[in-house]
């Protein structure tokens, strides 16, 4: 079991056996332009994973598809060995191709390759937390997710990865997969502006399981807002504080993956997230206009 720093805002959150700060960190940015090849400062992208490691972050979030291998081997490259209490989590689903699209690959030998390969670039024996890919760019799609889903139940159970997750998955393919075995996290598209799954996170708080936000922050579109605006000046600080801060405010099995390439940001993140929010601000923020 892990030590989460008391120094990080949202304390800790358990992942089935495991433990981690409710302050993570999203690896896709270090891979260079368009998630693909390198960075184009390789050293800063190391010194950034090994800033979130000193912040006290104990879960880092990324896939073998940045880059593609690009992040992974940049996570083990400034990790490695790692810390007992970091948890480093990836996803399998999708691969990339020649054009930096994302191609579905959920076949049963597909994944296993996926997981197999992260295993090698991470350098690690078993794999914490591996996220099954659903859908596509676009968003979820209601496929059925048995076949898929049961082949990484299969690598669990010989022991290559600890716990399961959904990611860009629709609330009934949650449902079926909780009908297979159990899921230790959801990661799906939520920020203030983007709230499709208010439901779906209220029922996974219920549960116990976690619920991991990505693109917190907007991803390529940055999240905007007059009312993110206004209660950020009001507050003397950043939009990008108050959209974290609120995320923590929202439910307390929300995990932050904010993603960033720079060692500043990051600092001014873990710093930001932690800010206290009155009940009017919340209320003004529920004003945001929904996407
Ligand atoms: N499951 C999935 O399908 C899926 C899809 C997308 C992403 N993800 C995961 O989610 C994580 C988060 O998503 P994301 O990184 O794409 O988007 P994000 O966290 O919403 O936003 C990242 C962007 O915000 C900027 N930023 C961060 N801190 C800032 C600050 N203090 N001030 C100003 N700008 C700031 C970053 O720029 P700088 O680099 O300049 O800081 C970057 O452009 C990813 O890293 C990845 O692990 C998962």
């Amino acid at each position: 079991m892990s030590t989460p720093s008391p120094a990080l805002p949202g304390g800790a959150w358990p992942l089935g056996d495991l433990t981690v700060t409710r302050f993570g960190y999203g690896a896709m940015r270090l891979s260079g332009p368009g998630v693909t090849g390198p960075p184009a400062d390789r050293d800063g992208a190391v010194a950034v994973l090994r800033e979130a490691v000193d912040l006290g972050i104990t879960h880092i979030d990324t896939s073998d598809a940045y880059g593609p291998r690009v992040t992974n081997q940049l996570i083990r490259e400034a990790l490695h060995p790692y810390p007992e209490s970091l948890h480093v989590v990836t996803k399998v689903g999708a691969q990339r191709d020649e054009q930096g699209g994302w191609p579905v690959a959920r076949r049963p030998e597909q994944l296993r390759r996926q997981v197999e390969e992260n295993l090698a670039s991470l350098g690690l024996d078993t794999l914490d937390l591996v996220y099954l890919r659903l859908g596509d760019a676009e968003g979820p799609k209601p496929d059925p997710i048995a076949e898929a889903f049961e082949a990484l139940v299969d690598l669990r159970d010989r022991g290559l990865i600890r716990h399961l997750g959904l990611s860009n998955a629709t609330a009934d393919q949650v449902a079926e997969a909780q009908g297979i075995a159990p899921i230790v996290s959801v990661q799906n598209m939520y920020n203030l502006a983007h709230r499709h799954d208010d439901a779906l996170i209220d029922r996974l708080a219920a549960e116990q399981v976690a619920y991991v936000p990505f693109f917190p922050l907007g991803g390529f579109s940055p999240l905007r807002s007059s009312e993110l605006s206004a209660v950020a000046d009001r507050l003397e600080t950043t939009p990008v504080s108050v959209a974290l801060a609120w995320l923590l405010h929202r439910s307390p099995n929300i995990l932050l993956i904010p993603g960033t390439s720079t060692v500043a940001h990051l600092r001014e993140n873990t710093v930001g997230a932690g800010l206290a929010l009155s009940g009017g601000d919340l209320d003004e923020l529920e004003k945001t206009e929904r996407q």
